[in-house]
């Protein structure tokens, strides 16, 4: 059984992309009961930022991270897609198995042309700052999965639409060249309960400014969490857990242990929302102040980092290249 998932490497991580992302991508390779493959989806941010110390960075950047909070590299294939040239070769194969108009429906590409639409473009210009690369992101993506093998895609839910792509196209492919020649993946979904609020209760993202980085300095993170809305109920009050952030940021983040005694602490009254927030720093603090050090131990030697995930893509390689005979071989090309 194959895992495989993929971060694009886009903005310095948040404690949103901890938890819906970074944490269940670590609990996965803790899995022993799968083999898995995670890897940096640089190519994949390429449609994002053209700046490629920006692209450089922020690849070391995710890829350091995951290290510091404890991924072990040897539990898994760990790589950089642009390490993988393989993948882009399937990516050309694929795109003569799947029809246009399948593309047509992905959500990233309609929702670029209904803000043209928005924004009083006429019908010949509703294109307009669409890239190629954004049009066909989705054959990207089921190039990187299919390139394996996997079995299952453990995703976030607005992936959804990409997994389902991918087993569209692997079938079609499979119609042509025989049952088998190609796996048809299967999405993995987290909860929807896992969405953590940001500073002003709306997502945590960085689009919105209202997030807590992983790594910043202590005063930072203190800065943060001073920041995260309350309304105007005074310590002694009980307070509405449905309708405090701290509360379910408490709620994600802690421990259960952790999380009750905070709990019984705040809902009856009691606590103040001053209290509540220095404690959240608290928690933040003593959770990521390790993995920071390491995470600059890490960043500062860039020559590690490359080492390790170009070991990882030779890894994956191996496995690569054989997929990519087998399908040169359906197609009919020199093996
Ligand atoms: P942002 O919204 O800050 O731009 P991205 O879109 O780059 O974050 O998301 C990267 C990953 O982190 C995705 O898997 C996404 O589902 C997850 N993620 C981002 N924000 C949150 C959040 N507030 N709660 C849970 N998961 C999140
Ligand atoms: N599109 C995914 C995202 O935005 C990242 C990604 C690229 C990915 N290739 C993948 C995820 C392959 C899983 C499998 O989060």
């Amino acid at each position: 059984m194959r895992a495989l998932t993929g971060i694009k490497p886009t903005g310095i991580p948040h404690i949103g992309n901890y938890v819906g992302a970074l944490r269940p991508t670590l609990e996965l390779v803790g899995d022993k009961g799968c083999d898995v493959n995670l890897f940096i989806a640089d190519y994949h941010a390429l449609n994002l930022v053209s700046d490629r110390a920006h692209i450089r960075e922020r690849s070391y950047s995710i890829a350091a991270t995951l290290l510091a909070l404890g991924l072990d590299p040897e539990q898994c294939l760990f790589y950089r897609q642009s390490d993988v040239p393989e993948t882009f070769e399937l990516t050309v194969f694929l795109t003569s198995f799947t029809p246009k108009g399948l593309m047509n429906r992905a959500h990233a590409y309609k929702a670029a042309i209904q803000q043209n639409r928005e924004d009083g473009k006429s019908e010949d210009d509703q294109d307009v700052g669409v890239s190629m690369g954004l049009y066909i992101y989705p054959i990207l993506m089921a190039a990187d999965i299919l390139l394996f093998d996997a079995d299952i895609v453990p995703v976030g839910r607005d992936q959804r639409q990409h997994i389902e792509f991918a087993r569209d196209i692997a079938g079609s492919v499979n119609a042509v060249y025989g049952e088998g020649t190609l796996k048809l993946p299967e999405g993995r979904y987290g909860k929807d309960a896992e969405e953590l609020p940001g500073l002003d209760g709306r997502k945590m993202s960085k689009s919105y400014g209202n997030v807590i980085p992983i790594f910043a300095p202590d005063k930072e993170i203190l800065a943060a969490c001073k920041k995260v809305k309350t309304d105007s109920r005074r310590p002694e009050e009980p307070k509405d857990p449905d309708d405090s952030i701290l509360y379910k940021l408490f709620k994600i983040i802690a421990t259960p242990e952790e999380f009750q005694s905070f709990h019984d602490r705040f809902v009856p009254g009691g606590m103040g929302y001053g209290t509540a927030k220095t404690e959240l720093a608290d928690l933040l603090i003593a959770k990521f102040t390790g993995p920071r050090a390491e995470y600059e131990r890490l960043m500062a030697d860039k020559g590690h980092l490359d080492a390790l995930l170009l070991k990882g893509a030779d890894k994956a390689r191996t496995i690569a290249t054989a997929t990519l005979d087998r399908i040169r071989k359906a197609g009919g090309f020199h093996v």
